[in-house]
Formats: C-alpha cells, structure tokens, sequence
C-alpha cells in the first residue's frame, strides 16, 4: 500500500532549531525524524511511499534520493507555493489510484496501521481517520463519533470552553481516491476545516480508528526533546533505533574516569573527558566534544559541539556546531547559534 506524508510546513514552533534543520530532518536518536516514521511504515507493508514537500525540499531530497537503503520506493510531490494540509494531496493526485494512507509529516507513533486498514475496508469507508487520547486537546483536532466510530463532528484546535472529547486526530487518514474531488486544484485547502466538514455535510462514510498506541507530535521542542528521550527509554519503538543502556558508536574516546549512566547515545567521534558525567536519556551527536568535568543531564547535544570543562547542562537541546563555556550552566534551553535564514 501506499502512504504520503506531508512534510511541507514551515514548522515555526520547532523553532529555534529549525533555522538549521527543517523539521523533517530533525535528529531523533541521530536519525532524521522522517527517516524513522518511513522506517516504520516500511514494517507494516507499506511500501510506497511519496514525501508532499514545499518549504525547503534540498535538504530531505538530498538525505534520501531514491530512497535507495530503505525498504520502500520513495517518490517525491513538489509544491512551488504551500497548499495546505489537502491542498498538497490535491497535488500529489497523480500518486493516488487505490486507498492511500496520509500522514502529518511531524507525528510519530507505534500504531498498527495493518489493522486501521482492514478496519477502513470492513467499514467500507470512504475516510478513515486515527485517533489518539490526550491530556490537553486545545492544540489539536478533537474528534467527536457515535457508538460506532462513525465521526460526527471535527472541531480544530478548540478553545477548552468548547472541548467535547479527549479524543483527537493523530494525523493518519486512510482515504479512497474520490476524497480527492473535495479538494479544489492549485488552492491552499485544509482537511481539518475543508475536507474534514464537507464529507460529514454530505454523510460520506468517514470512521475514526480509536487507539491508544504511543503517539507524539513532534513539533514544539518539549515534545521534540520527549519522543528522543522515550525512543531511548524503550516509551516507543523505531525500527532504526534498538533501546539498549548504552551506544558508543566507533570512533569515540571516553575517559575511564567519566561516567555515563544510561540510556546515553554517543555517535561517532565523540570525547568525553576525566570526571564528566552523562546522565541519560542523553543524545550525543557526531563529533561532539565534552571536556573533564563537564556535567550533561537529559540533554540532546547535536553534531560538532564543544562542551567546556565543568559546564553543565541540564535538560536542554543544543544545535549544532555550539561551543559552550567553561563552567557555563544552561538547564532548561533550547539553543541554537544560527540565525534564522530566509
Ligand atoms: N506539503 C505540505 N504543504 N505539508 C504541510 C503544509 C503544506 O502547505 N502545511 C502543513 N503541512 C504538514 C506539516 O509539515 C505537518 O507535518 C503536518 O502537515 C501538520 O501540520 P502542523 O502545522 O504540524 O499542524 P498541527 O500540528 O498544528 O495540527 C495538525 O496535526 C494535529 C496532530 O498533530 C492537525 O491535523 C490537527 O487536527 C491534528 O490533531
Ligand atoms: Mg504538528
């Protein structure tokens, strides 16, 4: 089967690291997010896989290509303006033969996509959509259904006053091909406030595929900095990532002096000086340097940074290429020297 993942907005909120990386490309565990969610799709069959693109498409093409390396045929759709959520899928009609699963390009989860599709197909629908429960459903769509999953009412990012279900869209529609006649050509378009309300008016069959799988969006830098630390915890699973204490990759000198407790990930090239401590869940980047006595607690270093003796850092994300100070302390930062480009 196939799926298309939207992977074209501009991903303000991930900011500041996205003014180095698009959002995409982001290192989850050292890996491009993406490269994690089609690694995931590869497992349950899905095979082919186009990437909806607009801002900034050099970078993912580049990491990917053909997708050689990887278990699936990887296409890409272009958009030369952003389209919106639908509108992007509008422009990728020429992909769309058959049921095609779509997915937000920043949501990561361990749900059993083999099942929401024999569940689309036994309800004969023309939409099926995730759902996923949360805590706080004023930063997403809350999806109201009936008794039978049939979905009723789909209000995006409520106010809490207008909150009627903890239930809200993960991000992953099954459609069959005639959605696509909801969507106008070469238009911005949104599925949550266009093509979401238009097929209830016209009683389409649209169902909701409940479950409780891990699920995250990725998209603020709390919840970025979250699913690395629960991939590293075992929380949730990626086919690119095999939870163990520790990985210290080929390449790195750490001092028989430093201690690393675990989960802690070092990539290749790394120094870790006399005395350091690690405390995981920690992601160390290529080519990090970490002089004696520098202090990292459930951190997220990128690549090429150069940590000072006796700094600390604690709970933050550093981007790459940073020198920080010796005995400088940051805890609770999400830093990134590079300035915004256009
Ligand atoms: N190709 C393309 N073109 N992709 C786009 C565009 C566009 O114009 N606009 C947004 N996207 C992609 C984003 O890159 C992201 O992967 C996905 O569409 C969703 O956009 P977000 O901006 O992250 O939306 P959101 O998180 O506020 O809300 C959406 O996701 C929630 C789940 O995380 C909505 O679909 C909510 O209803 C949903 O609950
Ligand atoms: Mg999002």
């Amino acid at each position: 089967m196939k799926a298309i993942i939207l992977v074209g907005g501009e991903g303000t909120r991930l900011r500041p690291l996205t003014y180095s990386v698009v959002k995409p490309m982001v290192p989850v565990a050292n890996r491009p997010f993406i490269e994690h969610v089609i690694c995931k799709l590869a497992l349950h069959g899905i095979d082919e896989i186009v990437l909806a693109m607009g801002y900034k498409p050099d970078s993912i093409y580049a990491y990917f290509k053909d997708g050689e390396g990887l278990d699936v045929k990887l296409t890409y759709s272009l958009e030369e303006k952003p389209l919106g959520t639908a509108g992007a899928i509008k422009n990728a009609s020429g992909h769309i033969k058959e049921s095609v699963f779509v997915l937000n390009g920043d949501c990561f989860s361990d749900l059993d996509y083999s099942d929401m599709h024999r569940q689309h197909l036994r309800n004969k629908a023309k939409a099926t959509i995730a759902l996923t429960h949360v805590e706080d459903p004023t930063r997403f769509g809350v999806v109201e259904t009936d008794a039978s999953g049939r979905v009723l009412r789909f209000i995006e990012k409520p106010k809490w006053e207008d909150v009627t279900s903890h239930w809200i869209n993960a991000g992953v529609y099954i459609l069959e091909p005639d959605v696509l006649d909801y969507i106008p050509d070469n238009q911005f378009y949104m599925f949550e406030n266009g093509v979401f309300p238009r097929l209830l008016e016209n009683g389409a069959p649209f169902y909701a595929y409940h479950n409780r799988a891990y699920w995250i969006d990725m998209g603020t830098p709390e919840q970025y900095h979250r699913i690395n630390s629960d991939l590293l915890l075992g929380n949730c699973s990626s086919p690119l990532h095999a939870a163990r204490d520790l990985i210290i990759s080929e390449g790195c000198e750490v001092h028989p002096s430093a201690s690393l407790t675990g989960p802690v990930m070092l990539a290749e090239g790394c120094s870790v000086g006399a005395g350091a401590r690690i405390t995981g869940p920690a992601v160390i980047g290529r080519g990090c340097r970490i002089a004696g006595g520098a202090v990292i607690e459930n951190s997220l270093l990128w690549e090429d940074i150069t940590v000072a003796e006796d700094a600390i850092i604690i709970n933050s994300i550093i981007a790459s290429g940073a020198k920080i100070n010796k005995g400088q302390r940051l805890q609770g930062q999400t830093i990134n020297h590079k300035a915004p480009t256009t």
